[in-house]
């Protein structure tokens, strides 16, 4: 872990629009009608590869980028990391948070989209990225602000659906090239970043839940190194 950011929390610009939500209002409509749809849309449980990654790093800051109902967050809060959570899901963040208030767990609770939080930049010991769903953009803004929130020493761990991205827009209902896969982001690392992990590999799913189909995960974990 980096000294210079061990003590404090991040400073963050908190002065998001009056309703508190940074980003656009369309994708935050689409994901809060998703979540409303049921009462629960996740297993509740941790992602099998975070669990299995993070498991031999230094708690210290980490950031949940789209972190749904707060799984994976609270996990990591419960192992001692202090946790900032990242949602444009205000449907998502409430019932995280109150899984956290009844688990007595602080969290950091940020109701924005990754591109448009303000993050303080290099700021974070682990970057955790399960299943993002991010829209690409010409730019590539997504890729550069998961890259752009590690701080040195840290880790960028980006999981995602195996073989989704290679699927036809007919087959599944959107088009996986408007999305960011974690190839998109280990393109653009250049030499202060090691690759730890670059793989295919079965998936340890949490029991039930959407999503429980997937069989494959693609795990793309980096260090920055300086
Ligand atoms: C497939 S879900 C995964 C949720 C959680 N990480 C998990 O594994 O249970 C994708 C999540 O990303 C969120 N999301 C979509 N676009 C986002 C963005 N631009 N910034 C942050 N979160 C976003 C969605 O609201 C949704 O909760």
């Amino acid at each position: 872990m980096n000294d210079d950011i061990a003590a404090g929390p991040p400073a963050f610009d908190t002065s998001f629009p009056a309703d508190g939500y940074a980003g656009d209002p369309a994708v935050r409509a689409e994901w809060d009608s998703r979540y409303a749809d049921r009462q629960q849309l996740w297993s509740g449980r941790p992602n099998g590869a975070l669990v299995a990654e993070a498991a031999g790093l230094t708690p210290g800051r980490v950031l949940d980028v789209g972190c749904g109902e707060g799984a994976d967050a609270l996990w990591l809060a419960r192992r001692g990391w202090d946790v900032t959570a990242l949602e444009v899901s205000g449907v998502a963040l409430e019932r995280a948070a109150g899984h956290a208030r009844d688990a007595g767990l602080a969290v950091r609770w940020v109701h924005a989209s990754l591109t448009e939080a303000a993050l303080p930049p290099a700021s974070f010991d682990l970057v955790s990225a399960q299943y993002p769903a991010l829209l690409r953009t010409p730019g590539a803004a997504a890729e550069r602000a998961l890259l752009a929130a590690v701080a040195p020493g840290g880790v960028l761990l980006l999981v995602h659906h195996a073989g989704v991205d290679t699927r036809q827009e007919g087959e599944i209902g959107f088009d996986p090239a408007d999305y960011v896969w974690p190839s998109m982001v280990a393109a653009l690392l250049g030499e202060d970043w090691e690759v730890e992990v670059d793989e295919q590999r079965p998936r340890v799913a949490p029991d039930g839940g959407a999503g429980a189909h997937h069989t494959d995960d693609l795990v793309l974990r980096v260090r920055r190194l300086r």
